[in-house]
């Protein structure tokens, strides 16, 4: 039981997905976790101090500044002494507070005090899930290396349907075990993602590069990273965050992010989802091209990139056990990653559909289909974040079969 004996603060706020923090401490109980609740003020609308002290069995707090309790003016201490902090359910208004620094409860002041890990698991409306404030928030959190668990997707209890559910009890444990030492499924596992787009240098200062934000790159490493494995993420030039526990290499070129590939192997598992230049300007010049009248714009001659994908995919003795392409297109999307996983040797591709009007590139939201030997699998349209979620739970089966 590699939770037993660990320490746990859990903080539940305010939102009609609380009564499910009483199930999730009993099953933290039974693994042997000490857990001590604080609640929100908004929080005690929804489950009671009494349910969660009689299933914690420890005193519950919810008063920054309460005489009769001295764990609210020791709270430094008290957030210090536990070994991770678990908010759930998070909700927009303490993420909002947690990235700015407010501290004026006993929840937002523990939650500012600690030197400890913190794992949010968020549950609120569609709306309020994908409003750009929370989001911001969010990325703020994230880039503070603050963990995340969900929101899971489906219907809500305002009756709207979306993201925003909070994730399931299990999933909040296996994400629990993860922070806490790395028990996830795909724990001892080395994984290698690529994502972001590359640039060809034309002369020092002008080159050639795509639309790839990295988001849906950035996401697959977080996720797997938080399955456990030991992630190498392998990136072209973005204006992303770096993931949290995630061992980072900034490149820009394809053949610097193929050398850089090949350095993080050996490897049980490559993603490939960068947009990979397929070609760069033969004799890049050393100097700024100048303009003068009379001469001509400058001809640009091409000579192809390798391939990092089917590079990977080779077969011999360095391939990892699993490997993930993407297929980005604006038409065809089936056929054309059928005839991707073949030509590249990979053992699944990802196919997303590019076009202006999917608003993927850059976007929030992919809608992908998996195509692999075994078929086709469509998935509905969810925010890249779930899709690195749902890709990383599914290639740890995959690998389970697959020692
Ligand atoms: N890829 C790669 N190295 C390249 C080109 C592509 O690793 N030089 C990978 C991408 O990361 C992706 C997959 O190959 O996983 C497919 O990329 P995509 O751009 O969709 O296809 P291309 O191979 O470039 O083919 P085309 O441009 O003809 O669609």
């Amino acid at each position: 039981m590699p939770l037993a004996g660990r320490r746990i603060l859990l903080v539940i706020a305010g939102g009609i997905a609380a009564y499910k923090c009483l199930e999730l401490i009993r099953r933290l109980r039974e693994r042997g976790v000490s857990v001590r609740c604080v609640l929100t003020k908004a929080g005690a609308h929804f489950v009671t101090p009494m349910s969660l002290a009689a299933l914690s069995e420890q005193p519950v707090h919810e008063d920054l500044f309460a005489l009769t309790d001295d764990f609210g003016m020791s709270h430094i201490r008290a957030s210090r002494e536990a070994d991770l902090l678990v908010v759930a359910p998070a909700t927009a208004n303490l993420i909002a507070k947690m990235a700015h620094g407010l501290a004026d409860d006993l929840a937002s002041t523990l939650l500012l005090a600690s030197d400890k890990p913190i794992l949010l698991a968020p549950s609120m409306n569609v709306v309020m899930w994908r409003h750009p404030a929370t989001q911001a928030n969010l990325a703020i959190l994230h880039g503070r290396g603050v963990l995340q668990v969900g929101p899971g997707a489906g219907e809500l209890a305002c009756g709207e349907e979306g993201d925003g559910r909070l994730a399931e009890v299990p999933q909040i444990i296996a994400a629990v075990e993860a922070a806490l030492g790395g028990a996830g499924p795909l724990a001892g596992r080395r994984a290698l993602v690529t994502s972001g787009p590359t640039v060809e240098p034309i002369d020092p200062v002008r080159y050639i590069a795509n639309r790839s934000s990295g988001k849906q790159g950035h996401a697959i490493a977080q996720a797997l990273q938080e399955l456990g494995a030991s992630v190498t993420l392998v990136s072209g030039p973005v204006h992303l965050p770096d993931p949290t526990g995630v061992t980072v290499v900034k490149v820009e070129t394809a053949r610097e992010m193929l050398a850089a590939c090949q350095a993080a192997l050996p490897a049980d598992l490559a993603v490939c989802a960068a947009a990979v230049a397929d070609w760069r300007v033969a004799a890049p010049s050393a100097e700024k091209t100048k303009k003068a009248d009379g001469v001509p714009p400058p001809t640009l001659q091409m000579v192809a990139n390798p391939d990092i994908l089917a590079t990977l995919a080779a077969p011999g003795p360095a391939r990892p056990k699993l490997v993930v392409g993407f297929a980005a297109e604006t038409e065809n999307l089936i056929d054309h990653a059928k005839a991707k996983l073949a030509r590249k040797g990979c053992d699944l591709i990802v196919a997303n559909d590019v076009s202006p009007s999917s608003g993927t590139f850059g976007g929030d939201d992919n809608q992908v289909h998996l195509v692999g030997a075994g078929g086709v699998e469509a998935w509905p349209p969810l925010s890249k974040v779930l899709v690195a979620r749902r890709l990383a739970a599914h290639l740890a089966e995959l690998l389970k079969g697959n020692v």
